[in-house]
């Protein structure tokens, strides 16, 4: 893949990158053991401050069955974290020993800070309710290897789309691909962020956003249901309200398409009907098996890049941005990095406008 140096955010990925990515994907499908050896030597750094399973682990056997090895921790109480080291300092020794950085946070923009800092490529496995790229990955390559190519479809997203990392990459992505139409469908209170709705509008999408399922279910190719994320909620009563909102279950897919996908991140909670998993339309467990090829190709890609020297950044005299979830709260040597937008200024970590 050509000049990607890290992988923060979709929106980073052009056309002629996904394709190379999705062609060395597929020949990792088709031929697994060609590559066993093709990381041999180089060392992934995995840190992991949140949750996971399917992400760290794709990523840990992604690199295994590219012949290379992995350190990190999972639990970051483990590490130095827990006794006060900055982002930017376990970054720098990581980067000292490894060959790639995959993390995942639950701070907003933390994939970007990190990146500031390291001279080798950062995987931003997820930072907070931002943005979740290597998900949107794993999602675009199963769509190609069920439909043969990305275009022409009407996209349902569906659930928590306020907090939904996986969902604002995947909008991110899609808006790149030819006539997509996009329903939104969450509860008012949990409805898509100002910056992906003035993303749509910004690149012309064709958008609704709907609180209903049932009504847009036959119109859809793809159903992507995601769990109302708990985790992220600071009113334990908003989650309540909200909670078990959309449960997809085999009745209510009589009415859609034949040919539908039904697709989700995982992890579920109660938004998916355990009868839908043995309908041929339900592929969610397929698309996390191609998370791990699409890592190994990306894994494959970014562990070749020549270590390189990050410029230096004035250090930050406190943060700007309001957004109390942004990595900006919590790391206060970090530049101030904003742009103007449309009304005002968008802080460039958390992508929140600043009021
Ligand atoms: N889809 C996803 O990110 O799952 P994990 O949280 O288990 O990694």
């Amino acid at each position: 893949m050509t000049d990607l140096r890290h992988l923060i955010s979709v929106e980073a990925i052009t056309s002629k990158q996904w394709d190379e990515l999705y062609t060395l994907c597929r020949d990792i499908i088709d031929n697994p053991l060609e590559f066993a050896d093709s990381c041999k030597g180089k060392v992934m750094a995995s840190l992991f401050y949140e949750p996971s399973t399917r992400t760290s682990f794709s990523f840990q056997t992604a690199m295994m069955r590219l012949g290379g090895s992995v350190f990190g921790f999972s639990d970051p109480g483990a590490s130095s974290v827990s006794k006060g080291e900055t982002l930017m300092d376990t970054v720098k020794i990581c980067s000292a020993y490894a060959d790639a950085i995959v993390m995942r946070t639950p701070w907003e923009g933390s994939a970007l800070a990190a990146s500031l800092y390291s001279e080798i490529p950062v995987i931003n496995a997820g930072d907070g309710g931002h943005m979740h790229p290597t998900q949107t990955l794993t999602d675009l390559t199963t769509i190609c290897q069920k439909r043969g190519k990305i275009g022409g479809l009407n996209v349902g997203l569906c659930g928590d789309l306020k907090n939904g990392r996986t969902v604002h990459s995947l909008i991110m992505a899609l808006s790149k691909f030819p006539n997509i139409s996009f329903y939104l469908i969450s509860p008012r209170d949990l409805a898509a962020p100002d910056y992906i709705l003035r993303h749509l509008k910004e690149n012309k999408q064709k958008y609704i956003e709907v609180t209903g399922l049932e009504a847009s279910l036959p119109l859809l190719d793809i159903l992507y249901m995601t769990r109302i994320q708990k985790e992220r909620f600071t009113d334990p009563l908003e989650y309540e309200r909200n909670k078990s909102v959309y449960v997809l279950t085999k009745r209510k897919l009589d009415r859609a398409k034949k040919d539908l996908l039904v697709m989700h991140p995982l992890p579920r909670v109660d938004e998916i009907a355990l009868d839908v998993d043995t309908d041929p339309r339900a592929v969610y467990f397929e698309q996390a098996r191609y998370g791990m090829y699409i890592r190994m190709a990306l894994l494959l890609t970014m562990c070749s890049r020549a270590r390189y020297t990050p410029p230096s950044y004035d250090i930050g005299k406190g943060a700007i941005c309001k957004n109390e979830r942004c990595i900006t709260q919590t790391e206060h040597y970090l530049p101030n990095l904003t742009r103007n937008v449309q009304g005002g200024r968008q802080c460039l970590f958390c992508e929140k406008e600043i009021p």
